[in-house]
């Protein structure tokens, strides 16, 4: 009967191997390799039909697997269904249904690999948007970050030091994956509404009047407002943009958040901006030494600045004499 089977299938146009046993087939697909298609009678010698379906569907899963039943063996057709197989044939055996159930477990077959291809094919091409969308974000940040460079000559360089100060230290907080990205983008930008600030003021050597004061405050919330459109998917950047002036005593602005109140990424953001602020020369002032600056951090511990957040930040530069970090 399998040399009839056999002859079946060549004449159909398929090229066969023959086993007489489970376990001879396997043998026989460990030597050939994966086949697409194998037709098992259920009681065989040595192994059965339904052990020698399991054991080679686990090694070749994507072999399809049609079995040949005797009438009282619906139960166990069905059993191969279950575990795998994709179609039966009752005997006595049909020459025109032979040919038919192999084609359509062949088709079946085929459906099923072309299903997993474009699924895998789709699952890359998502991942390769996702890595070009996150590209062009970060693009869109160095430009705005240049257009405020450009603008105000005094911060070149601050929001990249700010940005990489606040990475290391927020490490140091336990932060990971995606936060540090997203810590990352808001300390590039969180000065990013001076883009709206006046020149003079912006450059005035001099102290600053009330006014001109409360016109360099309206940046925290104004970056805000220009951000919020591209970065809606990422409200941490939002927060820090936001709230990066924030004081623990509740004194800061544009809310007057105290303590935990404030977000935690802000409170890393206002440490480390407070740093570089302090060690790079402004309009209105030279700068600090190094050592001077952590010193002030510490006397406003409490006050202005996250207690722990400050120590983190000297736990992730403990030589802090060799900062400002060159770029
Ligand atoms: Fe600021």
């Amino acid at each position: 009967m399998r040399h009839s089977l056999a002859r079946v299938i060549q004449a159909h146009g398929l090229a066969t191997l023959e086993a007489s046993s489970g376990a001879e087939a396997l043998a026989m697909l460990e030597s050939q390799g994966e086949v697409p298609l194998v037709i098992s009678d259920i009681y065989m010698p040595e192994m059965d039909g339904v052990t020698f379906l399991r054991e080679a569907l686990r090694l070749y899963p994507d072999t399809a697997f049609v079995m040949l039943t005797g009438v009282a063996e619906v139960a166990t057709a069905v059993e191969c269904l279950k575990l795998g197989a994709l179609d039966y044939i009752s005997k006595p055996v049909l020459v025109e249904e032979v040919r038919a159930r192999v084609d359509k477990a062949l088709e079946k077959r085929d459906l099923v690999l072309q299903n997993r291809f474009y699924q895998q094919h789709l699952e890359s091409r998502v991942r390769e948007l996702d890595r070009r969308n996150k590209q062009s974000l970060i693009n869109g940040v160095q430009t705005l970050v240049h257009a405020l460079e450009a603008k105000d000559a005094y911060t070149s360089g601050h929001s990249t030091r700010v940005s990489r100060y606040a990475v290391k230290t927020a490490v140091q907080l336990g932060y990971t994956g995606e936060r540090l990205e997203f810590l990352r983008l808001g300390g590039e930008l969180h000065d990013i509404g001076k883009i709206g600030t006046r020149e003079d003021i912006l450059n005035k050597p001099g102290p600053l009047t009330p006014d001109e004061f409360e016109h360099i405050k309206g940046h925290a919330v104004l970056g805000e407002r220009i951000l919020a459109p591209a970065l809606a998917e990422s409200p941490m950047v939002l927060r820090i943009v936001r709230s990066h002036h924030e004081r623990m005593d509740g004194c800061g602005f544009p809310d007057g958040l105290a303590g935990a109140q404030i977000p935690a990424e802000a409170r890393i953001v206002a440490v480390v901006d407070a740093f570089d602020a302090m060690t790079t020369n402004r309009a209105y002032r030279p700068s600090r030494t190094p050592a001077d600056a952590v010193d002030e951090l510490r006397r406003c511990m409490k006050t202005h600045f996250d207690p722990e957040v400050v120590d983190a930040f000297l736990r992730a530069f403990n030589d802090v004499s060799a900062l400002p970090i060159s770029l």
